[in-house]
Protein backbone atom coordinates (compact mmCIF):
# COMPACT_ATOMS: atom_id res chain seq x y z
CA UNK A 1 0.00 0.00 0.00
CA UNK A 2 1.26 3.24 -0.85
CA UNK A 3 1.89 6.04 1.71
CA UNK A 4 -0.04 9.25 2.32
CA UNK A 5 0.83 12.03 4.17
CA UNK A 6 -2.40 11.91 6.54
CA UNK A 7 -1.42 7.87 7.90
CA UNK A 8 1.06 9.66 10.84
CA UNK A 9 -1.08 12.52 11.77
CA UNK A 10 -4.36 10.53 11.32
CA UNK A 11 -2.45 8.13 14.17
CA UNK A 12 -1.48 9.91 16.18
CA UNK A 13 -2.55 10.09 19.65
CA UNK A 14 -4.57 13.12 20.41
CA UNK A 15 -4.34 14.72 23.71
CA UNK A 16 -8.42 16.17 23.35
CA UNK A 17 -11.12 14.18 24.13
CA UNK A 18 -13.78 17.25 23.05
CA UNK A 19 -11.60 20.29 22.04
CA UNK A 20 -14.63 22.34 21.33
CA UNK A 21 -15.96 22.21 24.71
CA UNK A 22 -13.07 24.75 25.31
CA UNK A 23 -14.17 27.22 22.50
CA UNK A 24 -15.57 30.49 23.20
CA UNK A 25 -18.90 29.49 21.98
CA UNK A 26 -19.51 26.62 24.38
CA UNK A 27 -22.13 27.12 27.33
CA UNK A 28 -20.17 25.28 29.88
CA UNK A 29 -22.27 23.34 32.67
CA UNK A 30 -20.87 25.06 36.00
CA UNK A 31 -19.57 28.84 36.11
CA UNK A 32 -17.26 28.30 38.98
CA UNK A 33 -17.00 31.82 41.02
CA UNK A 34 -19.89 33.66 39.36
CA UNK A 35 -22.78 31.76 42.09
CA UNK A 36 -23.73 35.52 42.99
CA UNK A 37 -24.09 36.97 39.77
CA UNK A 38 -26.14 34.12 38.14
CA UNK A 39 -28.35 33.92 41.83
CA UNK A 40 -29.23 37.74 41.20
CA UNK A 41 -29.98 37.30 37.90
CA UNK A 42 -32.23 34.68 38.43
CA UNK A 43 -33.54 35.80 41.31
CA UNK A 44 -34.86 38.91 39.04
CA UNK A 45 -35.82 36.95 36.06
CA UNK A 46 -37.79 34.72 38.05
CA UNK A 47 -40.52 37.23 38.15
CA UNK A 48 -40.98 36.30 34.66
CA UNK A 49 -41.98 32.94 35.68
CA UNK A 50 -44.95 33.94 37.87
CA UNK A 51 -46.17 35.98 34.56
CA UNK A 52 -44.78 39.32 35.86
CA UNK A 53 -42.27 41.83 34.38
CA UNK A 54 -38.39 41.79 35.88
CA UNK A 55 -36.41 45.00 36.40
CA UNK A 56 -34.35 46.03 33.47
CA UNK A 57 -30.82 45.59 34.28
CA UNK A 58 -27.68 46.42 33.09
CA UNK A 59 -24.75 43.98 33.56
CA UNK A 60 -20.92 45.34 33.67
CA UNK A 61 -17.63 43.92 33.53
CA UNK A 62 -14.06 43.77 32.00
CA UNK A 63 -13.89 41.11 28.73
CA UNK A 64 -13.94 38.04 29.59
CA UNK A 65 -15.37 38.10 32.68
CA UNK A 66 -18.42 35.83 32.29
CA UNK A 67 -21.29 37.87 31.55
CA UNK A 68 -22.61 36.44 28.30
CA UNK A 69 -21.64 32.77 29.34
CA UNK A 70 -23.61 33.77 32.85
CA UNK A 71 -26.71 35.35 30.46
CA UNK A 72 -26.73 32.78 27.97
CA UNK A 73 -26.73 29.82 31.21
CA UNK A 74 -29.52 31.70 33.14
CA UNK A 75 -31.74 32.46 30.01
CA UNK A 76 -31.03 28.74 29.32
CA UNK A 77 -32.70 27.21 32.63
CA UNK A 78 -35.28 30.00 32.53
CA UNK A 79 -36.59 28.55 28.82
CA UNK A 80 -36.44 24.86 29.93
CA UNK A 81 -38.19 25.94 33.52
CA UNK A 82 -40.54 27.39 31.47
CA UNK A 83 -41.53 24.85 28.80
CA UNK A 84 -41.53 22.69 31.91
CA UNK A 85 -44.53 24.79 34.31
CA UNK A 86 -45.96 25.67 31.12
CA UNK A 87 -45.04 29.42 31.21
CA UNK A 88 -44.56 31.44 27.66
CA UNK A 89 -40.95 33.34 28.16
CA UNK A 90 -38.94 34.17 25.58
CA UNK A 91 -35.26 34.90 26.22
CA UNK A 92 -33.77 36.68 22.67
CA UNK A 93 -30.25 37.50 23.06
CA UNK A 94 -28.94 39.64 20.55
CA UNK A 95 -24.77 40.50 20.10
CA UNK A 96 -25.23 44.30 19.39
CA UNK A 97 -21.83 44.01 17.50
CA UNK A 98 -23.12 41.96 15.06
CA UNK A 99 -26.55 44.15 14.79
CA UNK A 100 -25.46 47.22 15.63
CA UNK A 101 -28.45 49.83 14.37
CA UNK A 102 -31.75 50.08 15.78
CA UNK A 103 -33.34 49.13 12.63
CA UNK A 104 -31.71 46.04 12.90
CA UNK A 105 -31.97 44.75 16.35
CA UNK A 106 -35.82 45.54 15.62
CA UNK A 107 -36.17 43.66 12.97
CA UNK A 108 -34.07 40.58 14.22
CA UNK A 109 -36.41 40.54 16.96
CA UNK A 110 -39.55 40.81 14.95
CA UNK A 111 -37.43 37.94 12.32
CA UNK A 112 -37.10 35.94 15.24
CA UNK A 113 -40.23 35.76 16.97
CA UNK A 114 -41.71 34.44 13.30
CA UNK A 115 -41.44 30.99 12.85
CA UNK A 116 -45.17 30.28 14.76
CA UNK A 117 -46.47 32.47 11.94
CA UNK A 118 -47.60 33.22 8.68
CA UNK A 119 -46.02 36.72 7.76
CA UNK A 120 -43.83 37.92 5.82
CA UNK A 121 -40.09 38.92 6.93
CA UNK A 122 -39.45 42.49 8.11
CA UNK A 123 -36.98 43.38 5.35
CA UNK A 124 -33.06 44.15 6.28
CA UNK A 125 -33.78 47.91 5.30
CA UNK A 126 -36.30 50.50 3.91
CA UNK A 127 -39.00 49.98 6.60
CA UNK A 128 -39.46 53.73 8.47
CA UNK A 129 -38.28 52.50 11.69
CA UNK A 130 -41.76 52.89 13.82
CA UNK A 131 -43.13 50.60 11.51
CA UNK A 132 -40.38 47.80 12.44
CA UNK A 133 -41.03 48.62 16.11
CA UNK A 134 -45.26 48.08 15.78
CA UNK A 135 -45.16 45.08 14.17
CA UNK A 136 -42.65 43.52 16.21
CA UNK A 137 -45.11 45.20 19.03
CA UNK A 138 -48.21 43.37 17.19
CA UNK A 139 -45.81 39.86 17.03
CA UNK A 140 -45.29 39.98 20.64
CA UNK A 141 -48.19 40.08 21.74
CA UNK A 142 -49.94 37.61 19.40
CA UNK A 143 -47.49 35.23 20.86
CA UNK A 144 -48.02 36.93 24.51
CA UNK A 145 -45.95 35.91 27.53
CA UNK A 146 -42.68 37.60 29.04
CA UNK A 147 -39.99 38.81 26.47
CA UNK A 148 -36.36 39.01 28.10
CA UNK A 149 -34.37 41.06 25.68
CA UNK A 150 -30.61 40.84 26.19
CA UNK A 151 -28.64 43.08 24.53
CA UNK A 152 -25.50 42.13 24.64
CA UNK A 153 -22.14 44.36 23.68
CA UNK A 154 -24.76 47.06 23.93
CA UNK A 155 -22.05 50.05 24.06
CA UNK A 156 -20.75 49.16 20.73
CA UNK A 157 -25.00 50.33 19.39
CA UNK A 158 -24.88 53.08 21.83
CA UNK A 159 -21.66 54.96 20.96
CA UNK A 160 -22.23 53.78 17.21
CA UNK A 161 -26.23 54.42 16.47
CA UNK A 162 -27.23 56.55 20.10
CA UNK A 163 -29.90 55.61 22.65
CA UNK A 164 -32.77 55.73 20.66
CA UNK A 165 -32.95 51.61 20.32
CA UNK A 166 -32.87 51.81 24.37
CA UNK A 167 -35.23 54.56 24.70
CA UNK A 168 -37.79 52.23 22.85
CA UNK A 169 -37.55 49.21 24.04
CA UNK A 170 -37.70 49.99 27.52
CA UNK A 171 -40.75 51.88 26.60
CA UNK A 172 -42.15 48.19 25.48
CA UNK A 173 -44.36 48.23 27.87
CA UNK A 174 -46.82 50.88 27.34
CA UNK A 175 -46.81 49.81 23.82
CA UNK A 176 -47.88 45.90 24.41
CA UNK A 177 -51.45 44.51 25.48
CA UNK A 178 -50.78 41.10 25.83
CA UNK A 179 -47.19 40.46 26.47
CA UNK A 180 -44.72 42.13 28.62
CA UNK A 181 -40.79 42.48 28.49
CA UNK A 182 -37.50 43.64 29.93
CA UNK A 183 -34.47 44.47 28.82
CA UNK A 184 -30.97 43.39 29.61
CA UNK A 185 -28.47 45.14 28.68
CA UNK A 186 -24.93 44.16 29.00
CA UNK A 187 -21.41 45.97 28.38
CA UNK A 188 -17.76 46.27 29.44
CA UNK A 189 -17.54 49.57 29.70
CA UNK A 190 -18.62 50.85 33.10
CA UNK A 191 -18.73 54.63 31.53
CA UNK A 192 -21.24 53.35 28.54
CA UNK A 193 -24.22 54.64 30.69
CA UNK A 194 -22.55 58.57 30.32
CA UNK A 195 -23.67 57.98 26.55
CA UNK A 196 -27.43 57.77 27.88
CA UNK A 197 -30.11 60.13 27.97
CA UNK A 198 -31.03 60.45 31.60
CA UNK A 199 -34.73 58.73 31.23
CA UNK A 200 -32.90 55.89 29.39
CA UNK A 201 -30.14 55.65 31.82
CA UNK A 202 -32.82 55.57 35.06
CA UNK A 203 -35.13 53.19 32.99
CA UNK A 204 -32.12 50.59 32.13
CA UNK A 205 -30.13 50.54 35.36
CA UNK A 206 -33.21 49.64 37.88
CA UNK A 207 -30.66 47.34 38.88
CA UNK A 208 -26.71 46.02 38.51
CA UNK A 209 -24.74 43.55 38.22
CA UNK A 210 -20.78 44.00 38.68
CA UNK A 211 -18.70 41.40 37.00
CA UNK A 212 -15.11 41.58 38.75
CA UNK A 213 -12.10 40.42 37.24
CA UNK A 214 -11.39 36.71 37.87
CA UNK A 215 -8.31 36.61 39.58
CA UNK A 216 -5.31 33.58 39.15
CA UNK A 217 -7.06 31.24 42.03
CA UNK A 218 -10.63 31.43 40.23
CA UNK A 219 -9.01 31.02 36.83
CA UNK A 220 -7.68 27.77 38.01
CA UNK A 221 -10.53 26.64 39.05
CA UNK A 222 -12.30 27.99 35.66
CA UNK A 223 -9.86 25.92 33.68
CA UNK A 224 -9.65 22.57 35.76
CA UNK A 225 -13.35 22.84 34.99
CA UNK A 226 -13.21 23.13 31.48
CA UNK A 227 -10.20 21.05 31.07
CA UNK A 228 -11.99 18.05 32.72
CA UNK A 229 -14.12 17.21 29.78
CA UNK A 230 -11.95 18.57 27.12
CA UNK A 231 -8.17 16.97 27.28
CA UNK A 232 -7.23 13.57 27.95
CA UNK A 233 -6.51 13.17 32.51
CA UNK A 234 -2.82 13.29 32.96
CA UNK A 235 -2.24 14.99 29.42
CA UNK A 236 -1.96 18.39 31.30
CA UNK A 237 1.66 18.72 32.71
CA UNK A 238 3.12 20.73 36.01
CA UNK A 239 2.60 23.95 36.43
CA UNK A 240 0.71 24.19 33.01
CA UNK A 241 -3.16 25.20 34.75
CA UNK A 242 -1.24 27.31 37.14
CA UNK A 243 0.68 29.53 34.37
CA UNK A 244 -1.91 30.04 31.97
CA UNK A 245 -4.03 31.28 34.75
CA UNK A 246 -1.36 33.57 36.04
CA UNK A 247 -0.83 34.52 32.82
CA UNK A 248 -4.44 35.75 32.05
CA UNK A 249 -5.18 37.06 35.46
CA UNK A 250 -2.09 39.61 34.09
CA UNK A 251 -4.50 40.20 30.88
CA UNK A 252 -7.25 41.68 33.40
CA UNK A 253 -8.61 38.28 34.63
CA UNK A 254 -9.83 37.80 31.23
CA UNK A 255 -11.51 33.82 30.89
CA UNK A 256 -11.25 33.72 27.59
CA UNK A 257 -7.12 34.50 27.34
CA UNK A 258 -6.75 31.73 29.85
CA UNK A 259 -9.09 28.92 27.67
CA UNK A 260 -7.35 30.17 24.84
CA UNK A 261 -3.79 29.60 26.64
CA UNK A 262 -4.90 26.19 27.65
CA UNK A 263 -6.09 25.11 23.89
CA UNK A 264 -3.64 26.21 22.07
CA UNK A 265 -0.85 24.89 24.76
CA UNK A 266 -2.44 21.74 24.47
CA UNK A 267 -1.89 22.17 20.36
CA UNK A 268 1.21 22.56 20.37
CA UNK A 269 2.39 19.16 22.59
CA UNK A 270 -0.21 17.35 19.92
CA UNK A 271 1.80 18.63 16.68
CA UNK A 272 5.35 18.07 18.66
CA UNK A 273 3.49 14.49 19.15
CA UNK A 274 4.42 14.76 23.15
CA UNK A 275 1.81 13.25 25.12
CA UNK A 276 2.16 15.72 28.53
CA UNK A 277 1.65 19.46 27.78
CA UNK A 278 4.46 21.43 29.04
CA UNK A 279 4.86 24.57 30.40
CA UNK A 280 6.79 25.43 27.74
CA UNK A 281 3.84 24.88 25.28
CA UNK A 282 2.28 27.51 27.29
CA UNK A 283 5.11 29.88 26.24
CA UNK A 284 5.08 28.64 22.86
CA UNK A 285 1.08 29.38 22.55
CA UNK A 286 1.37 32.49 24.42
CA UNK A 287 3.53 34.05 21.66
CA UNK A 288 1.66 32.68 18.66
CA UNK A 289 -1.39 34.02 20.20
CA UNK A 290 -0.18 37.29 20.83
CA UNK A 291 1.34 37.04 17.37
CA UNK A 292 -2.24 36.48 16.42
CA UNK A 293 -3.43 39.60 17.15
CA UNK A 294 -0.62 41.92 16.54
CA UNK A 295 0.19 40.83 13.11
CA UNK A 296 -3.57 41.74 11.28
CA UNK A 297 -2.89 44.96 13.33
CA UNK A 298 0.24 45.71 11.54
CA UNK A 299 -0.60 44.94 8.63
CA UNK A 300 -3.88 46.73 7.68
CA UNK A 301 -2.37 50.22 8.92
CA UNK A 302 -3.11 52.73 6.44
CA UNK A 303 -0.23 53.46 4.80
CA UNK A 304 1.00 56.79 6.72
CA UNK A 305 0.65 55.15 9.46
CA UNK A 306 3.01 52.47 8.54
CA UNK A 307 5.16 55.19 7.60
CA UNK A 308 5.56 56.08 10.78
CA UNK A 309 5.84 52.98 12.26
CA UNK A 310 8.42 51.88 9.85
CA UNK A 311 11.05 55.27 10.47
CA UNK A 312 10.65 54.62 14.45
CA UNK A 313 11.66 51.33 13.61
CA UNK A 314 14.66 52.52 11.44
CA UNK A 315 15.90 54.99 14.11
CA UNK A 316 15.47 52.18 16.44
CA UNK A 317 17.79 49.54 13.67
CA UNK A 318 20.47 52.49 14.54
CA UNK A 319 20.76 52.12 17.54
CA UNK A 320 18.13 54.52 18.50
CA UNK A 321 15.66 54.43 21.90
CA UNK A 322 13.72 56.93 23.69
CA UNK A 323 13.13 58.74 20.21
CA UNK A 324 11.75 61.89 19.83
CA UNK A 325 9.22 62.40 17.78
CA UNK A 326 11.35 64.93 15.57
CA UNK A 327 13.60 61.98 14.91
CA UNK A 328 10.37 60.30 14.01
CA UNK A 329 9.57 62.95 11.54
CA UNK A 330 13.15 63.66 10.10
CA UNK A 331 13.30 59.77 8.98
CA UNK A 332 9.23 59.61 8.13
CA UNK A 333 10.07 62.45 5.16
CA UNK A 334 12.97 60.62 3.99
CA UNK A 335 11.33 57.65 3.69
CA UNK A 336 8.23 59.34 1.77
CA UNK A 337 10.85 60.95 -0.35
CA UNK A 338 12.50 58.18 -1.42
CA UNK A 339 9.04 56.47 -2.63
CA UNK A 340 7.49 59.46 -3.78
CA UNK A 341 5.03 60.47 -1.63
CA UNK A 342 3.84 63.28 -0.34
CA UNK A 343 4.66 63.96 3.40
CA UNK A 344 1.99 65.26 5.96
CA UNK A 345 2.75 67.66 8.48
CA UNK A 346 4.51 67.24 11.86
CA UNK A 347 1.74 67.46 13.64
CA UNK A 348 -0.43 64.75 11.43
CA UNK A 349 2.66 62.54 12.76
CA UNK A 350 2.34 63.87 15.92
CA UNK A 351 -1.09 62.09 16.18
CA UNK A 352 -0.16 58.86 13.82
CA UNK A 353 2.55 58.50 16.92
CA UNK A 354 -0.83 58.85 19.59
CA UNK A 355 -2.65 56.55 17.27
CA UNK A 356 0.17 53.96 17.66
CA UNK A 357 0.56 54.10 20.91
CA UNK A 358 -2.98 53.08 21.52
CA UNK A 359 -3.03 50.01 18.98
CA UNK A 360 0.06 49.04 21.49
CA UNK A 361 2.76 49.25 19.00
CA UNK A 362 4.58 52.07 20.45
CA UNK A 363 4.69 53.56 23.25
CA UNK A 364 4.88 57.20 23.67
CA UNK A 365 5.90 58.37 27.13
CA UNK A 366 4.92 62.65 27.37
CA UNK A 367 8.49 63.60 29.63
CA UNK A 368 9.24 67.14 30.85
CA UNK A 369 12.44 69.05 29.41
CA UNK A 370 12.41 71.82 32.18
CA UNK A 371 12.49 75.50 30.56
CA UNK A 372 12.41 72.88 27.03
CA UNK A 373 8.56 72.12 27.49
CA UNK A 374 7.74 68.95 26.78
CA UNK A 375 8.47 66.55 24.40
CA UNK A 376 7.85 62.48 24.07
CA UNK A 377 9.91 59.61 24.21
CA UNK A 378 8.94 56.59 21.76
CA UNK A 379 9.48 53.29 21.71
CA UNK A 380 8.55 50.62 19.65
CA UNK A 381 6.42 47.85 21.58
CA UNK A 382 6.07 44.56 19.05
CA UNK A 383 6.27 41.14 20.53
CA UNK A 384 9.66 39.46 19.76
CA UNK A 385 8.14 37.32 17.56
CA UNK A 386 6.74 39.34 15.16
CA UNK A 387 8.75 40.41 12.53
CA UNK A 388 7.20 43.96 11.53
CA UNK A 389 8.99 44.71 8.83
CA UNK A 390 7.98 41.26 7.40
CA UNK A 391 4.65 41.75 7.98
CA UNK A 392 4.25 45.35 6.31
CA UNK A 393 6.37 44.11 3.30
CA UNK A 394 4.08 41.33 2.36
CA UNK A 395 0.80 43.92 2.86
CA UNK A 396 2.88 46.75 0.63
CA UNK A 397 6.34 45.71 -0.53
CA UNK A 398 7.62 48.86 -0.89
CA UNK A 399 8.14 48.98 3.16
CA UNK A 400 11.10 46.29 2.36
CA UNK A 401 12.75 48.65 0.35
CA UNK A 402 12.65 52.25 2.84
CA UNK A 403 13.18 49.43 5.81
CA UNK A 404 16.90 48.66 3.80
CA UNK A 405 17.56 51.87 3.10
CA UNK A 406 18.56 52.85 6.55
CA UNK A 407 18.55 56.40 6.95
CA UNK A 408 20.99 58.25 8.74
CA UNK A 409 19.82 60.33 11.53
CA UNK A 410 22.69 62.96 11.40
CA UNK A 411 22.16 65.13 14.77
CA UNK A 412 22.41 61.94 17.16
CA UNK A 413 24.52 59.61 15.10
N1 LIG B 1 -16.91 30.98 35.62
C1 LIG B 1 -16.63 30.44 34.43
N2 LIG B 1 -16.54 29.10 34.32
C2 LIG B 1 -16.25 28.52 33.13
N3 LIG B 1 -16.05 29.22 31.99
C3 LIG B 1 -16.14 30.57 32.06
C4 LIG B 1 -16.44 31.24 33.27
N4 LIG B 1 -16.46 32.57 33.04
C5 LIG B 1 -16.17 32.73 31.73
N5 LIG B 1 -15.99 31.53 31.14
C6 LIG B 1 -15.66 31.31 29.74
O1 LIG B 1 -14.73 32.30 29.35
C7 LIG B 1 -15.04 32.83 28.07
C8 LIG B 1 -15.32 34.31 28.18
O2 LIG B 1 -16.50 34.54 28.93
P1 LIG B 1 -17.68 35.50 28.42
O3 LIG B 1 -17.80 35.37 26.94
O4 LIG B 1 -18.88 35.22 29.22
O5 LIG B 1 -17.04 36.90 28.78
P2 LIG B 1 -17.72 38.34 28.72
O6 LIG B 1 -17.73 38.89 30.10
O7 LIG B 1 -19.01 38.25 28.00
O8 LIG B 1 -16.63 39.13 27.87
P3 LIG B 1 -16.85 40.29 26.75
O9 LIG B 1 -17.07 41.56 27.51
O10 LIG B 1 -15.55 40.30 26.02
O11 LIG B 1 -18.00 39.90 25.91
C9 LIG B 1 -16.21 32.02 27.57
O12 LIG B 1 -15.73 30.96 26.79
C10 LIG B 1 -16.86 31.49 28.83
O13 LIG B 1 -17.50 30.26 28.58
MG1 LIG C 1 -19.63 38.86 26.13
Amino acid sequence: MSSNIFDGILTQRTLFIQKETLRHTHTPERLPHRDAEVETLSFNLVEALKGHIPSNMILYGVTGAGKTAVTRYVCDQLLRKGEQIGRVVHPVLVNCRQIDTQYRVLSHLGNTLLEAHEEADIPFTGWPTDRVFSELVKRMDERGGVYVIVLDEIDHLVKKAGDDLLYNLTNLNAELKNARACVIGISNDLKFTDFLDPRVRSRLGQEDIIFNPYNAEQLQDILRGRAQNAITPDAIGDGVIELCAALAAQENGDARCALDLLRVSTEKAEQEGVSIVEQQHVRIAQAQIESDQVTPVIRTLPTQQKMVLVSVLINENNGLRNIQTGEVYHIYKQACNLVGQQFLTARRISGIINNLDMLGLITAKVISRGRHGRSKEINSCIPNNIDPIDVMAKAEPVFSEIFANRFRHQSRL
